[in-house]
């Protein structure tokens, strides 16, 4: 049985200048549901969506700024992140230089202290607190994780949890899954497709799936590769409409060669 988003339902989206937070924006427009944006920049709100959709400027790291974002929503899309490695929108306490940097990368464990919005920050700490802003009547609340949160010690995982991405990752599920309230956490693989607003090698290669991948769910960590920004902002909406993706924690690639058209229902019932 599938229920639907409905015209009285109010979708928040935090992240929503992010790259899969604008395709989740777009994609919950074109159904025509009503959007709250959540974001630190009223400039790169405007920017991007004009006035299109109601923007709220907060930040996760301020428990105050959610009050008033949160008010009266059903669902929440939470799509925020940050780098995994140290990069400038860590927000460190002062400008770094050449020699900084080194001395970052060269003592990982020192890292997060001097920064005010590291994963352990963005990742663990403001997802709870926007769990914790949730109304109590929430209908759903998704968030996307990581592949590789349960093995973090193999690798690639390993490497890229060099700065806690994955341990701050896992917080945040665990903030979620323990609310009580009903949740759908999604385990993207290195994302693909535009827009690239990750600084790493996919970014660099413009890389993308040209639509010809298909989607592939599976539970239990085991599933690596590559996603679609594109194919999991969609995966992020359409499973508000998919009952049997609440209170699931799943991970989603891009595999195999892709159908005509996408069938979520088929797709989500992997997740049985
Ligand atoms: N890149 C990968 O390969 C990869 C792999 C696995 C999972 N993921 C996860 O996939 C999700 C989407 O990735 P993406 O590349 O689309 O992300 P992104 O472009 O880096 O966007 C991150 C968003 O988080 C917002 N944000 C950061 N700190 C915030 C704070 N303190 N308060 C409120 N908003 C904050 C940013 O807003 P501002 O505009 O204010 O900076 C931005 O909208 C993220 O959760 C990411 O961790 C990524």
């Amino acid at each position: 049985m599938q229920s639907s988003l409905s015209e009285s339902d109010h979708v928040l989206v935090a992240g929503a200048t992010g790259g899969v937070g604008q395709l989740a924006v777009a994609k919950l427009r074109s159904k025509g549901i009503r959007v709250r944006i959540l974001t630190r920049s009223a400039e790169k709100a405007r920017k991007l969506f004009q006035d299109q959709v109601e923007a709220i400027i907060g930040d996760t790291l301020d428990p105050t700024s959610l009050q008033t974002a949160v008010q009266n929503i059903t669902h929440i899309l939470c799509c925020t992140g940050t780098t995994a490695f140290p990069s400038a929108r860590w927000d460190f306490n002062r400008t770094q230089g050449p020699l900084d940097w080194l001395k970052l990368y060269l003592n990982p464990k020192d890292c997060s202290a001097k920064a005010n919005n590291s994963p352990e920050q963005v990742d663990a700490n403001g997802v709870k607190n926007l769990v914790a802003a949730a109304p109590s009547d929430l209908k759903r609340f998704v968030f996307i994780s990581s592949c590789g949160v349960l093995r973090k010690e193999s690798l690639p995982y390993s490497l890229l949890n060099a700065f806690g991405v994955l341990d701050a990752k896992q917080k945040g599920e665990e903030a979620v899954v323990s609310s009580g309230l009903p949740y759908t956490v999604l385990r993207p693989g290195r994302l693909i497709d535009g827009p690239y607003t990750s600084f790493d090698l996919n970014t660099l290669l413009k890389a993308k799936t040209d639509g010809k991948l298909g989607i592939v769910v599976d539970t239990g960590d085991t599933l690596s590769g590559e996603t679609s920004r594109i194919d999991l902002a969609a995966a992020c909406v359409e499973c508000l409409s998919h009952p049997n993706t609440e209170g699931k924690v799943f991970e989603l690639v891009n595999k195999g060669p892709r159908p005509e058209a996408i069938d979520w229902e088929g797709i989500f019932s992997r997740l049985e």
